[in-house]
């Protein structure tokens, strides 16, 4: 190991040892069925990666009006339970902690995709404008959504706490809230995206309610220490605007200090979703938001091996994440330790298909070094 090198450290989260800092982001890949099963194909993809200290799955809906694309998997009925069981064993096999990623997307959605071709749902009936939606069939507009109900926000706030306990049931460790990229939780906190007048909009104390809502509701089915928050306190990716992004999200980390939260995951600002633009004119530094949650902090984006063992010297991340890295090397702990080379990103396959671009990344030979 070199010198210095603080990324093959163990750490505590929730009560479990890490073997290492790395984590395997949650990565959205398309290889479930089309009614939200886990496969043998997302298995394999696990397995191959099970070397990260933390391994979260892609992005997991909690109903089926939480999905924006085909074949992105669930937790919401007891058959995708059952399918999960082996991906999540393949993923904990050579003892990295798992945490399965819940998702709603709110107005990222499409009709085309939502039961009874109806219009996706989210806090107030705003457009997303500047971006397009993946259909099936190429670059379309989105759709105005319909404004959730009060009633529909408990239901979908219950749904999270199913989606948890179907979590644990399949043997995940931990669950990480999908709160970042303006899907549904983060279009209730911006207020580009939340225009409500009743108790979920207006102040930040409001814009922040269902966020609580969700993560205590979870909190009836698992412990706070098995709970991660991610953000993306700078990104304007589809159309994620606040007024004064700075004070929204210091307030949304301060009031996560003291729940006792497995984690934090920080995306950086650099980062639209899946690719790398350059920094939003308010984007505020990873390391200032760091400073100001009392737990473990993940920082996510575009990181290499001498960036993340800067971050973790410098105290702003306690784990780094490696999404594009992981894709391409799926023996990335491996490969950092002995300082082997790492196989370039393809594109084709990133979204969909089969192993191509998918399972079919070679691993050096492992031999646990
Ligand atoms: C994507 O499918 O590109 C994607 C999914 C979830 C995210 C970001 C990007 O949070």
């Amino acid at each position: 190991m070199k010198s210095g090198s603080q990324l093959f450290n163990g750490i505590d989260i929730g009560g479990q040892q890490l073997m290492n800092r790395i984590v395997l982001p949650p990565l959205t890949r398309s290889r479930a069925t089309d009614d939200g099963m886990p496969t043998p194909l997302m298995e394999e993809y696990y397995r191959q990666r099970a070397g990260a200290g933390l391994v979260i799955s892609e992005g997991t809906v909690i109903t089926p009006q939480a999905s924006a694309y085909a074949r992105v998997p669930g937790l919401y009925s007891a058959e995708q339970v059952a399918a999960w069981r082996p991906v999540v064993r393949a993923a904990h096999h050579e003892g990295a902690v798992v945490y399965a990623q819940l998702w709603h997307v709110g107005r990222q959605s499409h009709s085309s995709v939502q039961p009874d071709a109806l219009p996706p749902l989210a806090p107030s009936p705003v457009r997303i404008t500047g971006y397009q939606y993946r259909s099936a069939t190429g670059r379309i507009p989105y759709e105005t959504p319909r404004e959730l109900t009060v009633a529909e926000i408990a239901g979908i706030v219950e749904a999270y706490g199913t989606a948890a306990r179907n979590a644990i049931s399949a043997g995940f460790d931990g669950i990480e809230l999908h709160a970042a990229n303006g899907y549904l939780i983060d279009q209730f906190l911006n207020d580009g995206s939340n225009h409500r007048t009743d108790n979920y909009g207006g102040s930040i104390a409001n814009r922040t309610r269902f966020l609580h809502e969700v993560i205590q509701e979870i909190a009836r089915h698992l412990p706070m220490e098995r709970i991660g928050v991610r953000l993306s306190p700078s990104s304007d990716w589809m159309d994620a605007h606040d007024s004064d992004k700075l004070t929204l999200y210091s307030t949304v980390i301060r009031q996560l200090n003291g729940l006792n939260l497995a984690y934090l995951h920080l995306v950086e600002p650099e980062i639209a979703g899946s690719t790398t633009v350059d920094r939003p004119a308010d984007s505020i530094p990873t390391e200032k938001l760091a400073a100001l949650f009392d737990g473990v902090v993940i920082v996510t984006g575009g990181h290499d091996q001498a960036s993340a063992e800067r971050l973790l010297a410098d105290g702003t991340a306690d784990l780094v994440g490696f999404g594009r890295l992981f894709i391409a090397n799926p023996d990335l702990p491996h490969r950092f330790r002995t300082q082997a080379p790492l196989e370039p990103l393809r594109l084709s396959g990133i979204y969909g298909g089969g192993p191509e671009g998918y399972t079919d990344y070679p691993s050096l030979a492992t031999s646990n070094t």
